[in-house]
This record gives C-alpha cells, structure tokens and sequence, in this order.
C-alpha cells in the first residue's frame, strides 16, 4: 500500500475543554499528524473548537459519526466542511444511500474551492459483541460484518474506514491499497505507558497495526496522559518509521 505522506499519528483530543485541548495540541504540533475532535469536545466547546484548530493549520478529524437520513447526513457533511474539518465520518450502517450522500456533499464542499473533506464509515463499534450484533438482528459474526459494511463502504464512495487493529488486515485485503483504515487502540511497543492498556481490549503496537495496514493511528492517553507527551509522540512516530 502507499503510507501516507504525512505523519500517521491522530491525538484523540478527549478532554472536556477547549482550553486542555489547545494546550494538548499545541505541546505536539509538528510531531503529530492532526486531531481528532469526538463527541465529548464537540458538545462541550462546538464547532469554535473545531474552527480554532483548523485556523492554525491543524488537520482535525471530527468523530462525530453521523446516522441520520441521507439528506440530513450530507447536511451535517457540508457544515463540518465549512468549518475546515478535513476528516469526518458516518455509520455505515446507516446504508449505501447515506454514505453516497454523505460522499457527494464532501464533492461539493469542494467544488466550492475548499480541499475536500475525507469521509470515513464506521463499521462495527468495538464494543459490539457477537451478542450484541445478535440483539440488534445482525446474525453475521461481528469480523464478517466489519469486512461486509466496509465492502459497501468502498463501493459507496467513502474514503476508508475505522477499524480496530485486528480487523485491518483484513479490511485492507478486501478493500485495496488505496482505501483509507484509521486504527485506534494503539497500546504495547513504543506506545506502552504506565496505564497499561486501560480499557482498550483488541489492541496493537503503533509498527504492527501500520504494517498489518493502517493508514493513520488514532492514539489518546499513550500520548496525551504520558509524562513527555511530545517524547511519547516522537517514539511512537520513529517506531513506525522502522517498521
Ligand atoms: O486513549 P486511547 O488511545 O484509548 O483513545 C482512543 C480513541 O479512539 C478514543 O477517542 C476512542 O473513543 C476512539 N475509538 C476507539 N475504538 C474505536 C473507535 C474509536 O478507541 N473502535
């Protein structure tokens, strides 16, 4: 596949105000590849957030995964573009029609002279169990259904997926070099810390989750609740260059 040309590292700005967000993004600039705003920032500072980072030219990706009918969804896609996000993202699960939706509302962001925005589907939220899936009538296994929902990803015109570090080998075979996979739970090589892997349970060292296919890593507290987190950043971003 071809990595990315710019640093893989996303920080997961989960913090409940823009003023810890701002200090975590300012300590790492240079040594990471962007933010990523969720649902926690978001309710608390709005898009002023978003906006601020964007105008220092930071790359934001907004994690606020919309599920909506098509065309409220390519709404919500057209204003996350105006406020200079460069990567959002929706449930696949919403369907085929809401991901082309969603897909054409990022073209016509661009067609206005904005870059345009990169659009992923969430698959199977990783805390979805086979159980889970079951309640909710999906009867197939929930790694069957990762690679099924990102097949239809692909094939309705989103630019890659979220994806847990197990699956992305998978995800990458099914769904060719240049679909884009953004793997959180990143934890054990460069990223090992005190805390452990908290509450993350399927996870990956930052060079195998890049060498199994990840395009960017979404990584929060290896970094951002380290003693040094520029260190931490820097030994994660050479870990992955030795890969
Ligand atoms: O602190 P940590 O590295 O665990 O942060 C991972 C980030 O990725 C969090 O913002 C979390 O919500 C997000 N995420 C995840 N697993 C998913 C999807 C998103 O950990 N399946």
């Amino acid at each position: 596949m071809n990595p990315p040309t710019i640093n893989p590292i996303l920080i997961a700005l989960d913090v409940p105000s823009a003023s810890q967000a701002l200090a975590i993004a300012d300590s790492l600039r240079g040594a990471v590849g962007g933010y990523k705003i969720g649902s926690q920032l978001f309710t608390a500072e709005g898009p002023s957030m978003v906006r601020a980072l964007a105008e220092r030219g930071d790359r934001v990706f907004l994690d606020l995964k919309f599920h909506d009918i098509p065309n409220t969804v390519a709404g919500a896609i057209e204003s996350a573009s105006h406020l200079g996000a460069w990567m959002m993202n929706v449930h696949a699960s919403g369907g085929a029609a809401m991901m082309t939706a969603a897909a054409e509302a990022a073209d016509r962001a661009a067609a206005q002279g904005r870059p345009r925005p990169l659009v992923i589907a969430v698959t199977v939220l990783t805390s979805m169990t086979a159980d889970v899936l079951s309640s909710v009538g999906v009867s197939r296994s929930p790694f069957d259904q990762v690679v099924h929902l990102a097949l239809m990803a692909k094939g309705a015109g989103m630019d890659g997926v979220v994806a847990s570090p197990l699956e992305t080998a998978a995800i990458r075979e099914a769904c060719g070099p240049d679909f884009l996979i953004v793997t959180p739970g990143i934890r054990g090589g460069s990223a090992e810390q005190s805390g452990g892997r908290q509450d993350q349970a399927r996870t990956m060292a930052p060079g195998d989750a890049m060498r199994a296919g990840a395009s960017y890593l979404v990584v929060g507290r290896p970094i951002t609740g380290a003693t040094d987190p520029r260190a931490a950043a820097e030994a994660i971003a050479a870990e992955i260059r030795r890969r």
